[in-house]
């Protein structure tokens, strides 16, 4: 068979009936029909039914083909056909036909797969099996397999889609690709560095880029005018939904420019990624500053698809006699609330005490929760009688309460307290009570932000990264109220509550620059040792410039609606930033430690991970950066002889033919004292339901991962 004959199984169509075709790929799904054998047939392409008939095929081809099995990359030649009237299969695109084979090749065979790549049912009416419920380290572990799904096939079409659609619209705009190095120096953005030793200077490193902030305005600097680049950055830090430690930027930077100029070009451009997905994003972009973020939405990313916004009612209560609200307002406090119009048959008087009040609101850090439900014209809660005719008439005018409405108050000493709590409650409501509107984009630009934040000791570091400009340059760097006051030149492009990028116009002014290192509190010494190069190439004619960086694999994962950054990632990290594939990261040899010197760093022992036996305690906190301080240590240790014990209860049950079922009871070892819960999510059973295979109120775990 020669393969430069080859034909794509999804392209066939009705015009092919007649026609000999060349096709290779891999078995999909298969049906024994006694003397028939149908074939789903799958390439990158899509699906086409190849059927082995005794008619069409001689006798040691449809014998080889009884054989096939699920993921076998085959060959076959043949002549496509109409299907029978009847027969045709809707699930996939060339249902009409069908390809009657007379030669079949087996180029390579599969063992039994660890789960079924196969997502189309080879009849009408059937239901098409999915991988759903497969767990996702395994998912991981055979990525590959993994990637022949059609669905995760076309995420990563679709994400190169929107990586030329990008580079087309840059280039046509006068944007050059330009590649930064990836050995480099700290670009601080606020993360840990990946380091990575050098063998020809021991004891030295480079770091991974954080972003190639540095480099891109050296670009600048270098009087490339427009840069852009597709770049890996790389960032150690705390796990969350949404990250990885490796990640794709695109990154853009320009000279001569201000704001506007950024909005206008990256809203172009996000609404041609976007269309690509078939959404229609509406133009231009709101616009937001922080501070109006914050005060009604308690975000610097608010999700602007619903309502739910906050109204200040402290002034309403400036006089109150109910006590709490009195001390918290003498603390200098304040108290936000929303209105949940119409939804007080959902948010009963239980519902709102014991689950929100007592539970919910102070998981998000409140101290507590006041509730009021409208009815007959009148607030109704357990602790109305506190307030005045008057705080009552003005919250019913501020809130805009009509009967059925549900008022949620948060108050705090602490404005930030009070604005994220009552935050995060805006947002659990919401997704709660089926508020946020499916299939719906609400972009917005964040803009004025805080150019510092404080530190717990008593300085401040950058909002954004230490290169932002400053809306004023006339500040002392050592007065720290003032510093507080300062806002940047920065915005950030939120969608649906995520951020998506950020960027900013810079300092191009060598003294400001110093100044700004200053206030950070790096001494001159440490500012050349950190930064000289870059500092320095200010001294030669730096323009004005500014850029902003996209988080593109959540843009992608945003488009595509999956539902999790991994899902448009071909080799992501799984949620303990571990590789299930490669096993990364793992410990290597002694010798290779040797050659790079990294034995005895600083005169102390070997690092974590090669010692001959090490402190169980210590490499646990170094793996997963949770930091066990010593006050942790014995409670540490007591799980560890726990699960120690566990292990040994294992190892002698192996063998035997009963599996192990050891369930350790529920409770909080950081926290004593706090009662373990069941959740309505267990009672109802939906808290399993991604359970490869359930026994009881129990996961039963694939051997694989245990
Ligand atoms: P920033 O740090 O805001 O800005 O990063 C820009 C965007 O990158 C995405 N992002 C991530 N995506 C996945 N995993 C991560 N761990 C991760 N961290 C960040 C986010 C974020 O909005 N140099 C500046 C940009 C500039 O000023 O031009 C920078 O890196 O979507």
């Amino acid at each position: 068979m020669q393969f430069s004959e080859r034909v794509f199984c999804g392209e066939l169509s009705s015009e092919d009936i007649g026609r000999r075709v060349l096709l290779a790929g891999w078995v999909d799904a298969f049906r024994d029909h006694g003397g028939l054998l149908f074939i789903h047939l799958r390439d990158r392409s899509g699906i086409v039914q190849i059927v082995f008939s005794p008619d069409a095929a001689a006798n040691d081809v449809c014998r080889q083909a009884a054989l096939l099995r699920s993921e076998y990359c085959i060959a076959v030649s043949g002549d496509v056909r109409k299907r029978l009237a009847g027969t045709e299969n809707p699930n996939i695109e060339t249902g009409q036909i069908e390809v009657f084979v007379t030669e079949l090749a087996v180029l390579s065979e599969s063992d039994a797969l660890p789960f079924s790549v196969s997502d189309k049912a080879m009849v009408a009416g059937a239901l098409s099996v999915g991988s759903d419920h497969v767990a996702e380290d395994l998912r991981l572990q055979y990525r590959y397999l993994d990637i022949r799904r059609p669905a995760m096939r076309d995420n990563l079409m679709a994400r190169h889609r929107i990586f030329r659609c990008v580079r087309e619209f840059l280039d046509s705009r006068g944007f050059v690709e330009i590649e930064t190095p990836v050995l480099t120096a700290s670009t601080p953005e606020g993360a840990r560095d990946y380091l990575v030793p050098s063998r020809i200077h021991p004891q030295n490193f480079y770091a991974l880029p954080q972003s190639p902030q540095l480099f891109k305005q050296l670009l600048m600097i270098g009087g490339m005018e427009r840069y852009f680049q597709l770049a890996r950055c790389f960032r150690d830090e705390d796990l969350r939904p949404n990250r990885q430690p490796e990640f794709t930027q695109l990154d853009i930077e320009a000279s001569f420019i201000d704001e506007e100029f950024l909005y206008e070009l990256i809203e172009e451009l996000t609404v041609r990624m976007f269309a690509i997905g078939g959404i229609d994003l509406p133009r231009p972009f709101a616009r937001m500053t922080y501070t109006e973020a914050m005060d009604t939405t308690g975000s610097d990313r608010p999700d602007l698809r619903f309502g739910l916004r906050f109204v200040d009612v402290t002034d309403v209560f400036s006089e109150t006699r109910y006590s709490i609200f009195r001390q918290i307002l003498q603390r200098g406090g304040c108290i936000k609330g929303i209105n949940i119009q119409g939804q007080s048959e959902k948010l009963s008087k239980n519902v709102l005490q014991n689950e929100y009040a007592r539970e919910i609101a102070p998981s998000f850090g409140a101290k507590g929760m006041t509730w009021m439900r409208a009815e007959g014209g009148k607030l109704e809660s357990n602790i109305v009688q506190f307030f005045s005719g008057q705080e009552l008439a003005e919250l019913k005018r501020l809130f805009a309460v009509s009967d059925g409405d549900v008022l949620i108050l948060i108050a705090d000493p602490s404005y930030a307290v009070a604005t994220s709590a009552l935050g995060q409650l805006r947002l659990h409501l919401a997704d709660r009570l089926g508020l946020i509107p499916e299939n719906s984009f609400y972009p917005v630009w964040i803009t004025e932000f805080p150019l510092f934040e404080p530190t717990d000791e008593g300085g401040v570091t950058s909002s954004h990264h230490p290169f932002t400009a400053p809306d004023r340059e006339d500040f002392d760097p050592k007065n720290l109220e003032e510093l507080l006051s300062l806002k940047s030149r920065a915005y950030d492009l939120v969608m649906n509550g995520e951020e998506l990028g950020g960027g900013s116009i810079r300092i191009n002014n060598r003294d400001l620059q110093r100044k700004i290192f200053a206030a950070l509190g790096l001494s001159e010494e440490e500012t050349r040792e950190k930064f000289g190069f870059f500092l320095r190439a200010f001294d030669f004619g730096a323009p004005p410039h500014g850029g902003l960086a996209l988080g593109m694999d959540r843009t992608v994962s945003m488009i595509l609606r999956t539902p999790s950054i991994r899902e448009v990632i071909a080799f992501p990290k799984n949620r303990s930033a571990v590789c299930p594939l490669t096993g990364a990261p793992s410990a290597v040899k002694r010798e290779q430690l040797a050659e790079l010197g990294l034995l005895n760093l600083g005169g102390q022992e070997a690092l974590p991970g090669t010692a001959e036996k090490e402190d169980p305690i210590d490499h646990l906190s170094w793996v997963s950066r949770i930091g066990i301080s010593a006050a942790e240590r014995p409670v540490m240790e007591e799980i560890l002889a726990g699960a120690e014990a566990l292990g040994r209860l294992a190892k002698e049950k192996a063998g035997s033919e009963e599996p192990i079922r050891t369930v350790t009871p529920v409770s909080n070892r950081m926290r004593p004292g706090t009662k373990e819960q069941r959740s309505e999510l267990a009672e109802s059973g939906k808290l399993l339901k991604s359970a490869p295979s359930v026994k009881g109120n129990y996961f039963k775990v694939a051997s694989i991962l245990e």
